[in-house]
């Protein structure tokens, strides 16, 4: 297959403030041969945090990284900023994120993950009509195929069968990316990853979480019996997933990107034990007896796994970091970053926001 002629210049990246998106927004700037200019249109909302990118504006804001607090969900404001840049290239992180919050609010979930995922859609046809050299790419989650048994993977010709209000609204905007490539012939590619783990995810989510409550000294919460099963890889691995599909991935293709490694949640999270131990210099035992198990979450998917098989033969794709040393690496990050874990608690990068933004 020949590569795709794509222009990869103009980029909008939406959601690049949060947990995956400003690590994508790092990992792409420190690689040589991207040239191009990045526009992140982000809404801010608690799970976005400008700090996350402090340094990528501090050494290339306004020349090659933009910055746009906005809606997914304002037409106008979209239409805008795909003229303003002439975007040839759209990598839609933007989302709200958390199964949890779905299940006590789903309104927000389907505002932003459908409605918003249709209005950029739009966007991209009314400004690109007809090009071939640009492209929108979806990104996605696992958990749109629902609950797997003991055995089995995800493979990108499952069928849907999403069991959270999240899923529900992820699978959403997959028909919808899906359906303008069929529909109107729109390049798009699609992604869904299994959990991500990695540096400046918002401590609500299990890992940031663990560590941030064994460093306090609170009880560590865990679901059920503990023993559901996620599939987890490094941010750095799935953003290096991204950037193939987006280079070479084929238009109205989807790829699945998962870690190859299954763990049992209460695994995790002995294992976290362990290595804030050894990294404190105490027993493990006596971080393990924070331990607590609590009510299990409503329809928790039991296992999940994805084979990666496409993604690695036809864009060549594979882990560069291993869970090991990974998961080290995260819990390190937290421990000396504590700065950024009050920000982020305190809401003060708000205030960040107002100074820095006040001027442009
Ligand atoms: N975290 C994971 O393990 C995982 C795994 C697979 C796929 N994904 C997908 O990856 C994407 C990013 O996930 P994340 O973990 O970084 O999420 P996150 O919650 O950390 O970040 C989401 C970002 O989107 C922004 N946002 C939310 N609503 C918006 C709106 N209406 N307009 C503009 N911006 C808005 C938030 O401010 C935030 O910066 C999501 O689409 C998610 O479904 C996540």
């Amino acid at each position: 297959m020949t590569a795709p002629k794509r222009k990869l210049q103009s980029i909008l990246v939406t959601g690049g403030s949060g947990f995956i998106g400003s690590n994508f927004i790092r990992w792409l700037f420190n690689k040589p041969d991207f040239t191009g200019r990045i526009i992140n249109l982000d809404a801010l909302t608690y799970a976005g945090n400008p700090c996350n990118l402090a340094d990528i504006d501090e050494t290339w804001g306004q020349s090659r990284y933009f910055f746009h607090q906005g809606d997914i969900t304002e037409t106008e404001l979209v239409r805008d900023i795909f003229s303003q840049y002439d975007i040839d290239t759209v990598v839609h992180f933007a989302a709200e994120s958390h199964v949890d919050r779905s299940i006590h609010g789903p309104a927000e979930f389907i505002q932003t993950n459908v409605m918003g995922t249709f209005i950029l859609l739009e966007a991209a046809r009314e400004h690109w009509r007809g090009r071939d050299d640009v492209l929108f790419h979806h990104i996605s989650t696992d958990e749109v195929y629902g609950s797997l048994g003991k055995t089995g993977k995800f493979t990108e010709t499952s069928p849907y069968d999403p069991r959270s209000p999240y899923s529900a609204s992820k699978a959403g905007g997959d028909h919808f990316a899906s359906a303008y490539f069929h529909t109107y012939n729109l390049p798009v590619t699609i992604s869904n990853c299994s959990n991500n783990y990695g540096p400046y995810q918002f401590p609500e989510k299990l890992i940031p979480l663990m560590i941030l409550n064994m460093d306090a000294g609170k009880p560590l919460p865990v679901y059920g019996d503990g023993m559901n099963v996620r599939d987890w890889v490094h941010v750095d691995d799935h953003n290096d997933g991204v950037w193939r599909v987006i280079k070479g991935g084929r238009n109205g293709r989807t790829y699945n990107i998962g870690g190859g490694n299954e763990q049992h949640n209460i695994d995790v999270v002995k294992t976290l034990c362990a290595v804030y131990a050894e990294l404190k210099g105490i027993d493990h035992r006596e971080i393990e007896k924070l331990i607590s198990f609590v009510k299990d979450r409503p329809g928790h998917d039991r296992r999940y796994a994805i084979d990666s098989t496409r993604i690695r033969r036809e864009l060549g794709w594979k882990h560069s970091v291993s869970f090991a040393s990974g998961l080290r690496r995260t819990v390190r990050w937290y421990l000396e970053n504590k700065d950024w874990v009050e920000t982020v608690r305190t809401g003060e990068y708000r205030r960040w926001l107002e100074k820095n933004y006040e001027k442009r």
